[in-house]
């Protein structure tokens, strides 16, 4: 299946070494993985203006790197929302993609979710999960799995390891 990877960190760090452990897993699963760097990218908030529902025809009236994550949102067939934990949430960046997706009303094709998030403390990852599944609920989407590291978990090899296997059995 064709899998979109939404990386909500706006750096190469603990959440890229979990995306890259993903996607080899993936991979060496024979799904077709795209990685969008969405921490890195300028997606600006929705406006709530509903120019998307109604002259817009689905697309935004916003012109910004949201036009990069559109085409993916429109293909795949499972989405993995990747992130690490800042003040309890996922990055603003990544929550600004996520809530974006109300142009097109829901992914087109998505049935199958994940989420990947890495902090620093043992667990504050309560928030960022309950929107996850509400969102995934709301949109028909299917839980596969959730995968956190904290602190010195990150970056290990046992972790690495539960997520390449985890997505190999996708
Ligand atoms: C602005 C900011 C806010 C953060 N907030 C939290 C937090 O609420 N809880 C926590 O455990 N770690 C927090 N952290 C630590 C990161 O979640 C942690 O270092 C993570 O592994 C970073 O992932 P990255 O290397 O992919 O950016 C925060 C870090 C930053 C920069």
């Amino acid at each position: 299946m064709k899998i979109a990877v939404l990386n909500g960190s706006p750096k190469k760090g603990n959440t890229a070494a979990m995306v890259d452990a993903f996607v080899q897993g993936a991979q060496e699963a024979g799904h077709e993985v795209e990685v969008l760097h969405v921490g890195k990218m300028k997606i600006a908030g929705c406006l709530g203006c509903e120019y998307c529902h109604g002259k817009g025809e689905g697309k935004c009236i916003q012109q910004d790197d949201m036009a990069k994550v559109m085409p993916a949102y429109l293909s795949a067939d499972m989405i993995v929302y990747a992130s690490p934990v800042y003040y309890f949430d996922v990055t603003a960046q990544l929550s600004a993609a996520m809530q974006r997706v109300y142009a097109i009303g829901k992914p087109a094709k998505a049935a199958k979710a994940a989420l990947l998030l890495s902090s620093a403390s043992p667990n504050p990852y309560s928030g960022p999960i309950a929107v996850y599944q509400n969102m995934i609920g709301y949109l028909g989407m299917e839980d596969k799995g959730i995968i956190t590291a904290a602190g010195d978990e990150n970056g290990s090899e046992a972790k690495l390891e539960e997520i390449r296997n985890f997505a190999k059995g996708l």
